[in-house]
């Protein structure tokens, strides 16, 4: 059996170091394919590969296809919309992720964004404080609740919005629950994007909604890009220039935002979130150990495709 790890933003030294360290005890071989930059390094990496354990990286239906001996691919993280479930599935692929792994890295990196945003960028003039103020978790998932846990130690008035969530089962974690999406932004001064990239989520935060938002809001977005609506973006950072908009994931339209509102607009170089030795352990790990337990025994708890 086969193993490759496929990343091009490359786990840390230990958590590769471990998942070849479960691989092997289970008599399989571990490849490598770290940094890669064009395609085709991807697609000869799969082609003789039986399981893959990747990170953003594409997965569309020509990887898929490519990997003739592909049973399983393993997302270490909780986003899958890189991966084509429909082909997966086609090919007889088993994907899965690895939900709740790097969630406190990504919220940590949350109030790294957050603070940043409102020292002004840490260009030594004053700036403003967390404490006190109303932070709205869009939405109560797995990062959505380490949020509120680091948000609370902060001082903050913790709000959220999740339609898959009751209202009891979010108030007795002490989070305050509103009854719909634009309740929350209305609410809260500070928000945080905590949702994935879907049909029904992509562009989802719009004009209207940010337009809603109260005096001096700030938007920190750790999710993905496709949830905000990038030409309304610029629109409420041009009529609002109390917004300020921070974000883990660089969007299509940076140049123009860095260009327009570089006092108000940052974006990392390179998803960081998910970027700390213990989240690249605790993902990779997972991975690897749900790999050998697919392949021994047949486990798909995990699975996010259909069979
Ligand atoms: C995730 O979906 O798990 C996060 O966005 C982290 O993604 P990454 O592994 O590509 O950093």
């Amino acid at each position: 059996m086969k193993i490759l790890i496929a990343t091009d933003k490359p786990f840390a030294a230990e958590a590769v170091q471990g998942i070849r360290e479960i691989v092997e005890k289970a008599g399989y071989e571990l490849a490598l394919l770290e940094k890669y930059t064009e395609k085709k390094q991807l697609l000869d990496a799969v082609s003789d590969a039986d399981a893959a354990i990747i990170r953003s990286d594409i997965f569309d239906k020509e990887v898929l296809s490519a990997g003739k001996k592909l049973k399983i691919v393993v997302r270490a993280g909780a986003g899958f919309d890189n991966i084509d479930l429909d082909a997966a599935t086609a090919n007889n692929i088993c994907v899965m992720n690895t939900p709740g792994q790097n969630a406190n890295a990504v919220a940590e990196l949350t109030f790294g964004l957050a603070v940043y945003a409102i020292r002004n960028f840490y260009d030594g003039t004053s700036g403003t404080e967390l404490l006190g103020k109303k932070l709205g978790i869009h939405a109560y998932g797995n990062v959505g609740r380490n949020v509120a846990r680091i948000a609370k130690g902060f001082g903050m008035d913790v709000y959220t919005f999740d339609p898959f969530l009751t209202k009891e089962q979010i108030e007795k974690e002490g989070v305050k629950a509103l009854g719909s999406v634009e309740e929350l932004y209305s609410t809260c001064q500070f928000i945080s994007v905590n949702i994935p990239a879907t049909a029904e989520t992509k562009n989802s935060i719009n004009y209207k909604l940010l337009m809603g938002m109260p005096k001096k809001a700030v938007i920190i977005n750790t999710a993905r890009k496709e949830v905000i609506n990038e030409a309304d973006m610029v629109k409420v950072l041009a009529e609002r220039n109390d917004i300020k908009y921070v974000t883990d994931i660089k969007p299509d339209n940076h140049g123009e935002l860095v260009s327009k509102f570089g006092d108000r607009y940052f974006s990392t170089p390179k998803k960081m979130g998910a970027q700390t030795a213990e989240a690249n352990i605790n993902a990779g790990l997972a991975a690897a150990r749900q790999i050998v337990d697919f392949i021994e025994n047949g486990n798909e708890r995990f699975r996010v495709n259909k069979k």
